[in-house]
């Protein structure tokens, strides 16, 4: 083909685009573009220099992996080079992959194994092991030299600094990724925002930004996991053939590994390993991006090859980007159940993680103006794990023409009343209380809610109504309803009014724990409302309690202990109260739980998966928690044992990975008895 000068000028403003984006991402943990849109550059591109191949230069972004190094850390030349992975965006271009392997090995007859993994996004290290012990860590960098991060890793309580056992290569690098999982990010972030410090974009950048700090002991605050993935040189030692034995051999070092690891035989097999990771995805407790396939067999490996930045023997089949760029139509406030107005961004639709998305969270007025975000603006929508969709940045670069910040309107979008900000406070509120239709809407969904009364059947549309056509104003209206009230409401049959009365009468048989959070006390949540129950034994003795007392619960902090103070102090809150037990609303007596240690479950850490029959999964959670055991939603190697209803999902897999035992229902039982 011959070059023109428009190809010319096409290839030069992508590697300088990709250039940028490379330091915006390695360098200054900065990212200026999503993923997504940064791997159509960069597939542009090796597109035009596979069609002009006179015009590849050496110091093409195609031909190196990543950016340069900080100049802050020490330089660190990787003995191997680090690479990258090739990728792949559909089932055809995985056939592709196999094929081409297939051609290369001039390979027949049985099916090739491949090891499988998910990707994990976070970022690359290499661990130096002499005589066993941890001598030097380094990050990738430009996959030839990276920094010397050693101090850093040793605080990573995930990293062995010495290996277990004797027989082990006496000079070895191992690799793998540091990263954040969701809930420790979500903490980290609230810490920073609590210090008045800058937020982290996701747990990728978190991660970064915490290994490449020039103080360890800040490293070691920050909550950093890792797991390996692989082997760089290794000298004076034999290893199996098999990928997936290398694997399991580091595991036996005292390294962590993933517990997804699978070796599977064909390409068909590995399709149907990306299909179940991406199902349990939002499950996962840590952000992947997709699954890793690696040619299983290390002789095969070897006759493959390389290319120029990415082995020819495995491939990441990438899921659908969790963060993506789309316009900021609009901004509306909503209303809360505590008055709090949370701006929510309108968006042009887009597909965020493979689900479509036109509404994300704006948190609040601080979080705009930090971002810069303006209505008109092309904007970062991110949607990971069950976390509702967040605009995390405006793309300042695409901004055209004069935007404007969004407004906090000064009266209330339902009711109109004043809105105001309390001071130190992040949060606008409206000020019309239970005036406001919005906040006893809200009021009244939580009460009904799953973890609060638990009403079947009363879910947000049917609150929404009732309270629009003022069949109820408050939850103290909900046991007086009657069926021929709920006759005329939309989409309720009769059948379905009486099952709705037969749920409210069940919800009255409750627990203390769940009354107190179905009240919606500001701050009071689940975990807050148990301890309280389980401190004060009764409503009465809660409701006298003053703010001191309040303090003495396990964490109940000063503002907690206020907002719940002043909760019971308001009279028409214990009205409302009063009323509810009137009607029969009932729980069974708490006794005090002052000693953990003593009760017969404690210490113990159980996960709950699939349909238990006849028992919601809160309620056999309960029931553990009554005998002082915790319940957790990921299984991992300190669980005791996973209890498994009908149709467990992941979780079994992973316990029997794990050797955590699995328990079936009537195990179960006989475990509470
Ligand atoms: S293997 C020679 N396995 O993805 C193959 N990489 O895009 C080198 N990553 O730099 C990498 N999970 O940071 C491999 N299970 C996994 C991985 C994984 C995450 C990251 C790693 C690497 C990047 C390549």
């Amino acid at each position: 083909m011959t070059v023109t000068d428009k190809i010319l000028t096409e290839i030069k403003q992508l590697r300088d685009d990709i250039n940028k984006h490379n330091h915006q991402y390695y360098v200054l943990d900065d990212p200026s573009i999503t993923d997504q849109a940064y791997d159509q550059l960069f597939r542009r591109l090796q597109k035009l220099e596979a069609d002009y191949p006179q015009l590849r230069t050496e110091d093409s972004p195609t031909q190196r992996v990543g950016s340069i190094p900080a100049t802050h850390f020490d330089t660190v030349e990787h003995e191997l080079p680090m690479l990258s992975l090739d990728n792949a965006f559909d089932d055809d271009e995985m056939m592709a992959f196999e094929k081409r392997l297939k051609e290369r090995l001039t390979h027949q007859g049985a099916e090739l194994s491949y090891t499988a993994e998910p990707k994990l996004d976070g970022l690359a290290v290499s661990l130096l092991y002499e005589q066993g012990v941890l001598t030097r860590a380094a990050t990738r960098g430009d996959g030839n030299r990276g920094e010397n991060i050693t101090a850093n890793a040793r605080t990573l309580s995930s990293i062995p600094l010495r290996l277990q056992g004797k027989n082990f290569p006496q000079r070895f690098e191992v690799r793998g990724e540091v990263y954040i999982k969701h809930a420790d990010f979500k903490a980290l972030n609230e810490q920073q925002r609590r210090s008045g410090a800058k937020e982290f974009a996701n747990p990728r950048n978190a991660a970064a930004g915490s290994l490449r700090l020039l103080d360890s002991r800040v490293t070691a605050s920050r909550p950093l996991t890792f797991c390996c993935y692989g082997l760089g040189i290794v000298e004076g030692y034999e290893l199996p053939v098999s990928h997936f034995e290398r694997m399991q051999l580091l595991q036996a070092f005292g390294f962590p590994i993933s517990p997804y690891i699978k070796c599977l035989s064909g390409i068909e097999a590995c399709i149907g390993y990306y299909q179940s990771i991406l199902a349990t995805r939002d499950n996962l407790a840590f952000e992947i991006d997709g699954v890793v396939f690696k040619l299983d067999d290390v002789e095969q490996q070897t006759r493959v090859g390389f290319v120029s930045r990415a082995p020819r023997w495995a491939i990441a089949y990438k899921f659908p980007a969790q963060e993506v760029m789309t316009k900021l139509l609009d901004v509306d406030f909503q209303v809360g159940r505590t008055g709090a107005l949370t701006p929510v961004a309108r968006l042009e639709p887009v597909a965020v993680g493979g689900v479509m998305v036109s509404n994300a969270t704006l948190h609040n007025m601080d979080e705009i103006q930090r971002k810069d975000v303006r209505i008109g603006d092309v904007v970062i929508v991110r949607r990971a794990g069950d976390v509702i969709p967040e605009v995390v940045s405006a793309v300042i670069d695409q901004r055209e023409g004069n935007l404007v910040l969004p407004r906090m309107p000064e009266n209330c979008p339902v009711c109109g009343s004043q809105v105001s900000r309390a001071e130190g406070q992040a949060a606008y509120r409206c000020s019309g209380g239970l005036v406001c239709s919005a906040q006893r809407k809200e009021a009244i969904k939580h009460f009904a809610s799953r973890k609060a009364m638990d009403i079947d059947g009363l879910g947000d549309k049917l609150v929404e109504q009732m309270v629009d056509q003022g069949i109820i104003d408050s939850i103290g209206d909900l046991y007086h309803l009657e069926i021929h009230q709920l006759a005329g409401l939309e989409r309720m049959a009769e059948k379905s009014a009486s099952n709705l009365k037969t749920a409210l009468d069940n919800s009255k048989s409750t627990t203390l724990a769940r009354f107190i959070f179905a009240l919606g006390i500001r701050e009071v949540g689940e975990t807050t409302a148990e301890s309280l129950a389980n401190h004060f034994t009764s409503i009465e003795a809660i409701q006298a309690a003053d703010i001191e007392s309040l303090q003495m619960v396990a964490d109940v902090g000063p503002v907690v202990a206020e907002n719940v103070y002043q909760f019971f102090q308001q009279e028409k809150n214990r009205l409302v109260i009063d009323n509810l037990i009137q009607q029969g609303v009932h729980w069974p007596a708490v006794t005090a739980i002052e000693n953990h240690e003593s009760q017969p479950l404690a210490g113990h850490v159980y996960v709950i998966t699939g349909t238990l029959e006849g028992l919601s999964r809160d309620q056999a959670a309960a029931r553990l928690k009554a005998k002082g055991a915790k319940v957790s939603s990921s299984v991992s190697a300190k669980t005791t044992a996973v209890i498994a209803g009908e149709k467990p999902g992941s979780k079994v897999t992973k316990a029997e990975s794990l050797g955590v035992k699995v328990l079936d229902q009537q195990a179960f039982q006989s475990l509470l008895e």
